[in-house]
C-alpha cells in the first residue's frame, strides 16, 4: 500500500470488505482505474456497475477493463439517478460503492461532480447497500471540491448511528490540501438504540 495516498487506504479497506461474487458500484468511472480495481475484487462471478456522465470516460473504462473478467455494466448516467440504473434484484444487496469525486483527469475540468448531485447520489447509495456494506468517498479540496466536501460532511455527520457509522480519514501533515476520504458502513440493524 502506498502510505501517502488516501485512495490506496480506501482500496485496502475495500479489498477487505469485498468478496468474489459480490455486486459493487463505481459511481465515478472516469478512466476506469477504480472500476478495474473493483472488478479484480469481485472476480468473474461478480458484478460492477460503473457510472459516468461522459462517454469518453466510459470508453476508457471499457478499454481498461476489457479482460477484467467480472460482469461490468457501464451506465452513461449521473450517479444521482443510480437507483434507476441498478437492477431491482441488487437493491439492498450492494457490497460497496466508491465515489472518486472531481473531474476527469486530462479531461474538461468544467465537467465535475457537484454538491447537489453527489449528496443525492450518496443517499441513494446508502439505501442500495447491503447490511455491513461500505460506501467510500474520496473528496478533493480545491474550490468546488471544498463546497462538495462541506455538503457531504453535513449529510454524513447527521446520519443516525443506528443506520451507519461514518469515518473521516485525512492526512494531517501533508502540504497543500490533501484529499479526504469518508468511509460509511451501513449498520445491520436499523433499531434506534443509540
Ligand atoms: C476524478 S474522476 C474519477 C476517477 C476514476 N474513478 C478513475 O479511476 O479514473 C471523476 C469522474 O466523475 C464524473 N462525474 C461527474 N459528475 C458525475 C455524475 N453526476 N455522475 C457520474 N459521474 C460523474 C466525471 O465525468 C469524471 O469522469
Amino acid at each position: 500500500m502506498k502510505s501517502s495516498s488516501i485512495l490506496s487506504y480506501v482500496h485496502t479497506l475495500l479489498r477487505a470488505t469485498i468478496s468474489p461474487g459480490d455486486v459493487v458500484i463505481d459511481a465515478t468511472a472516469g478512466n476506469g482505474h477504480d472500476t478495474l480495481f473493483l472488478a479484480t475484487c469481485v472476480g468473474s462471478s461478480g458484478f460492477v456497475y460503473a457510472f459516468d456522465i461522459q462517454s469518453a470516460a466510459l470508453h476508457a473504462t471499457a478499454a481498461i477493463t476489457e479482460n477484467a473478467g467480472a460482469d461490468i455494466r457501464l451506465r452513461l448516467a449521473g450517479h444521482q439517478h443510480m437507483a434507476e440504473h441498478v437492477d431491482a434484484e441488487h437493491h439492498g444487496g450492494i457490497r460497496a460503492v466508491v465515489f472518486n469525486l472531481g473531474y476527469l483527469p486530462s479531461g474538461d475540468k468544467g465537467i465535475t461532480t457537484t454538491a447537489d448531485t453527489t449528496t443525492t447520489a450518496v443517499q441513494q447509495a446508502i439505501d442500495l447497500l447491503a447490511p455491513n456494506g461500505v460506501l467510500a468517498i474520496v473528496c478533493y479540496l480545491h474550490d468546488q471540491g471544498r463546497v462538495e466536501y462541506d455538503a457531504l460532511l453535513s449529510v454524513l455527520a447527521a446520519l443516525p448511528q443506528h443506520q451507519a457509522t461514518v469515518l473521516e480519514c485525512r492526512f494531517r501533515n501533508q502540504q497543500g490540501n490533501p484529499p479526504v476520504a469518508f468511509v460509511v458502513t451501513k449498520q445491520p440493524h436499523t433499531k434506534a438504540t443509540s
